[in-house]
């Protein structure tokens, strides 16, 4: 009883364990899967424990993260059955609610929700916690802690839980620069320099507003020389609807995690 347990065994917990090796987090890891070839792929590269059987995984836990896709979280919780201990569990699943999670557990299960992302990796991400109002101040602490091995963490309402993980996905970096480096190499560049170039365009400037002090519109006006070249492609973006685009692909994100949380 006295490990930290995973429930699901893919990309969310590999990223996470990862990160925790890489702070020296030193506490007893062991995951569950169905798939035993991830557990063996799991054990051979972090050095985890590994548990097929999902009652005794749970059986060790001291704090047990459920880390499946939010459609399989009812099932998972309902082939748990009771558990008759006090254990602090934490669900990863984007959309599925508190109370949702509350109705598949006893009194026992005292639950909080996280939303890492893959960059926990590195150990530079970002994680937001929101707590189920029975969950002491001891048990708040061991989860700030233990996603704080990996990144920073936020403590949000549950009500804003949503609107943050549709914003905070490592995906909407990823995915600008496939675009900005595919639109270059479309002008003539070599794929190695357009990659370099996007990354290095869309990261430093970003990098060097969250770690100085300088406003981001001051930012945007000293990279942007009236009339030149960059604020003629601001504005083309603009007009071509980029911050409409971005609007609605958060809000068709927003209706996905609703559907998570029906019942
Ligand atoms: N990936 C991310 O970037 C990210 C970030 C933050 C939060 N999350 C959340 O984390 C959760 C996991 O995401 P993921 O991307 O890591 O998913 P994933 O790669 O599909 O991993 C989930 C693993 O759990 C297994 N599984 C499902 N039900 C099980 C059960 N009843 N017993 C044993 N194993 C079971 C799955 O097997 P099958 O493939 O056979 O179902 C799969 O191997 C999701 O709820 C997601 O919303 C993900």
């Amino acid at each position: 009883m006295s490990a930290t347990v995973l429930l699901g065994g893919g990309r969310i917990t590999g990223a996470l364990v990862a990160g925790l090796r890489l702070a020296g987090y030193d506490k007893p890891i062991v995951v569950h899967d169905r798939h035993a070839g991830k557990l063996r792929q799991l054990k051979k590269r972090y050095a985890i424990g590994t548990e097929p059987d999902l009652h005794r995984a749970v059986a060790q836990a001291n704090l047990l993260v459920v880390a499946v896709r939010p459609d399989s979280v009812r099932s998972l919780l309902r082939s748990m059955g009771p558990v008759d201990r006090p254990v602090t569990a934490v669900s990863l699943a984007a959309g599925v609610p508190l109370a949702k999670l509350r109705a598949e557990t006893g009194s026992k299960v005292r639950w909080a929700r996280a939303m890492p992302s893959p960059v926990c990796r590195s150990g530079l991400g970002l994680t937001a916690v929101t707590f189920e109002r029975g969950l002491g101040p001891v048990a708040r602490r061991t989860i700030k802690q233990f996603f704080g091995k990996v990144g920073a963490v936020v403590e949000i309402p549950e009500s804003r839980f949503d609107a943050f993980t549709v914003t905070y996905s490592s995906s909407h970096g990823l995915h600008a620069l496939a675009a900005l480096a595919h639109a270059s190499q479309k002008l003539g560049l070599d794929r190695k320099t357009a990659f370099a170039a996007a990354a290095h365009a869309l990261a430093d400037g970003i990098v060097a507003w969250r770690e100085g002090n300088a406003s981001l519109d001051h930012l945007l006006r000293e990279a942007a020389t009236p009339g030149g070249i960059a604020a003629t492609v601001m504005s083309s973006m603009d007009a071509a609807g980029y911050g409409l685009a971005v609007h609605q692909a958060l809000r068709a994100g927003m209706r996905r995690a609703r559907k998570n949380a029906k019942p």
